[in-house]
């Protein structure tokens, strides 16, 4: 792909090693040559970063803030998870025709690292958000959503590792955001963080609006800090992933812990969730991983 003009090729895709499971592996080919629209706008993140925070924020930002759709029509809809194909037991749901069907402008959810994306994604330049967050805090919400969703029974130390090693679905977690990272200046790509949401929400909605050429007005800007905030998103069945939550739990056919996506909604949540074993593990991993770039973590908040 990087002989295609328009695919970066300065030294971005040197780390060609995404983890997947199976699900996710049988649709990349698809994925690789879905139709991209001039026009799109993708939301690109590694799991548990506020993908979903983002995505609402970018729905309203692109539909006139239109708050009745956004809590009667979930976002899943509004906005498909392209690579999530028969991911969700008994949803016979295709993700990529779902995106297919939908008008333009379409807002478009990966997880997937930069190279793994469609080819026309570096061709058509569509806007791409990017946001980082913390990998340590991204990783303890990942170990809460893969108990709750996913059926982990295995130790909280465990998952910490595999997510270090490269282990859980699309990881590496350091190749993916430096990847975007060094992207960032190109007209089409805007990257922000969790950090930055959770501090600066107001600043961050005026970003996107001016991105996405989409003019915000301030009472709009104000009614969409309402609707964005945690308890607004944790209680809004449109936007919580509380569905998929209960066909996974059906699926399960077991005792399953009650868990809610919307869940923490704090920066620093492995303070008080990771042993300071753990902790030192992930800031000796960060430094190795950024030290040839010269970086340092606070870099990206
Ligand atoms: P926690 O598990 O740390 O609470 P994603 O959508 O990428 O899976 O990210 C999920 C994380 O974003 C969860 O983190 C979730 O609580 C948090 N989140 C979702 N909406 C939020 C909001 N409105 N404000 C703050 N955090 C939010």
């Amino acid at each position: 792909a990087s002989s295609e003009p328009g695919v970066p090729v300065v030294g971005q895709w040197e780390h060609r090693f995404c983890r997947l499971a199976d699900t996710f592996q049988s649709v990349l080919d698809r994925v690789y040559e879905f139709e991209v629209r001039e026009d799109d706008v993708w939301i690109v993140t590694l799991p548990k970063c506020g993908t979903t925070w983002m995505q609402e924020l970018s729905w309203l930002v692109l539909n006139n803030c239109d708050f009745d759709t956004a809590k009667s029509v979930d976002l899943t809809i509004r906005s498909p998870f392209l690579e999530f194909n028969g991911v969700v037991p008994n949803v016979p749901h295709d993700t990529i025709e779902a995106a297919n069907a939908l008008s333009s402008p379409r807002l478009i959810k990966s997880h997937l690292p930069a190279w793994l994306l469609p080819r026309q994604v570096w061709t058509k330049k569509p806007k791409i958000i990017y946001v980082y967050r913390n990998p340590k805090d991204a990783a303890i919400s990942y170990f809460h959503h893969w108990r709750g969703m996913v059926g982990y029974q295995g130790t909280k130390a465990d998952f910490m590792h595999s997510f270090i090693d490269g282990y859980v679905n699309f990881t590496p977690c350091w190749p993916h955001v430096l990847d975007f990272w060094q992207l960032r200046h190109r007209d089409h790509i805007y990257f922000t963080s969790y950090e930055r949401m959770k501090t600066q929400l107001d600043e961050v909605i005026k970003d996107v609006a001016h991105f996405l050429q989409r003019p915000v007005s301030v009472e709009q800007r104000q009614q969409m800090i309402q609707h964005l905030s945690f308890e607004s998103m944790r209680d809004n069945p449109a936007c919580n992933h509380a569905k998929e939550f209960e066909s996974m739990k059906a699926a399960a056919g077991r005792e399953v812990e009650e868990f809610r996506f919307v869940r923490r909604g704090v920066v620093g949540s492995h303070k008080d969730e990771m042993t300071a074993d753990v902790i030192r593990e992930f800031d000796l991993w960060s430094d190795i991983n950024l030290r040839e770039y010269k970086l340092h973590i606070d870099d990206f908040a």
